[in-house]
């Protein structure tokens, strides 16, 4: 019997390995894409921090090199105002250390998916749409569907898979604790709470009947080959692709996840006020890695702009949002292409499956 049981999407999809490449914003392009495309993974082009015109442009730059599917990303969070002068009065100290201050204009915050983002969607088709933190409203998702996208929401509770199954999705990511970057917690529940893949996965595919995609201290083929036995039928991996030449990540962000650091993530809320798995910083010993003092998502990376550019400039990524999962340790600096035909090769072969 087949170790890879579950393979509608993969069918669906057309692909060759069982691999999503994740979106990862702001350290994973349209290369990273190409290459993990290239090696037959689902890639993932991460929309939150991009312009519309640049999604376009991105996707373009894709088709030109792969006939391969493509999943453009998205957040959906709740953009309420938030008051933030209790956060930039404790950076008050590091603003006098870098002689940097306040933004005069703080850079807009991280936007949620609106018409706009919508309007792309409806230019360029992608094969596969992924929201993070829910959904978009009815009429937005009705867009979105109507393209023909595959319509892929991330879920870390049953309670979330079985919401995001209601709203008509026809995938789901069950996102456990150990994931590098921000939990897409979406219905409240205390991240205290928040499962590992191995317990969630088994029951997001229970709850709601959907084909699901596991993610969350992924790092190997080991890693994959556990997933699909669990009932997966993608295995998404974001940390170990940081490690690729083709990642967009600082030089000291590539140093720390090379390193014994890579062994300590936290999660954390001071980077940009959603809890969010990091490589240790030094800015957890002035605040504890969760701090009330941060406003909510997305609004304390404001405060952090300048002193992040100043910082970074002298060589201190402490107030960087250097993400990682619990698996960095297992990740190895190889080209997108090869790292995913390894990953799948090697999890196909534990399982005694053929491609
Ligand atoms: C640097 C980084 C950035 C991320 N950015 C996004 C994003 O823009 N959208 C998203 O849906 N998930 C994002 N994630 C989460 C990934 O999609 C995925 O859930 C996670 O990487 C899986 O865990 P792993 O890092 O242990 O492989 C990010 C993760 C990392 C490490």
């Amino acid at each position: 019997m087949s170790g890879w049981r579950d393979r509608r999407l993969a069918e669906r999809l057309g692909l060759s390995t069982p691999i999503v490449q994740a979106p990862m914003a702001g350290a994973g392009g349209v290369d990273l894409a190409i290459g993990a495309a290239t090696g037959g993974a689902l890639a993932s082009l991460p929309a939150a921090l991009i312009a519309p015109e640049a999604i376009i442009q991105q996707i373009s730059t894709f088709r030109a090199a792969t006939g391969a599917a493509v999943n453009l990303n998205f957040f959906c969070h709740q953009l309420e105002p938030a008051e933030d002068a209790a956060w930039r009065d404790a950076l008050a100290p590091f603003y006098a250390a870098y002689g940097v201050g306040y933004p005069a204009v703080p850079p807009p915050a991280r936007a949620p998916f609106g018409p706009r983002q919508a309007e792309a969607v409806e230019q360029v088709f992608p094969e596969v749409v992924s929201f993070h933190f829910g959904l978009p409203d009815d009429t937005l998702l009705a867009r979105v569907k109507a393209t023909g996208a595959l319509i892929v929401g991330n879920a870390t509770t049953p309670a979330e898979a079985r919401w995001l199954a209601a709203r008509g999705v026809d995938a789901i990511i069950a996102q456990g604790h150990e994931a590098g970057g921000h939990a897409g917690r979406f219905l409240g529940a205390d991240p205290a709470e928040h499962m590992g893949t191995i317990a969630l996965v088994p029951q997001v595919a229970d709850a709601t009947g959907l084909p699901v995609i596991a993610a969350g201290g992924i790092g190997d083929e080991r890693g994959v080959a556990a997933a699909l036995v669990l009932g997966a039928a993608l295995v998404q991996l974001g940390t170990a692709y940081l490690f690729c030449p083709e990642s967009l990540i600082a030089q000291g962000h590539r140093d720390l996840l090379a390193g014994e650091a890579a062994e300590h993530s936290r999660v954390t809320n001071l980077f940009t006020g959603g809890i969010a798995r990091r490589l240790p910083s030094p800015l957890f010993d002035n605040f504890g890695a969760v701090s009330p003092l941060a406003p909510a998502f997305p609004h304390a990376a404001a405060a952090l702009a300048e002193l992040r550019k100043a910082a970074e400039a002298a060589g201190d990524g402490r107030f960087s949002p250097w993400w990682s999962g619990e698996a960095a340790r297992l990740g190895q600096a190889l080209p997108a292409e090869a790292l995913t035909r390894r990953l799948a090769d090697g999890a196909l072969a534990l399982l005694g499956d053929a491609r």
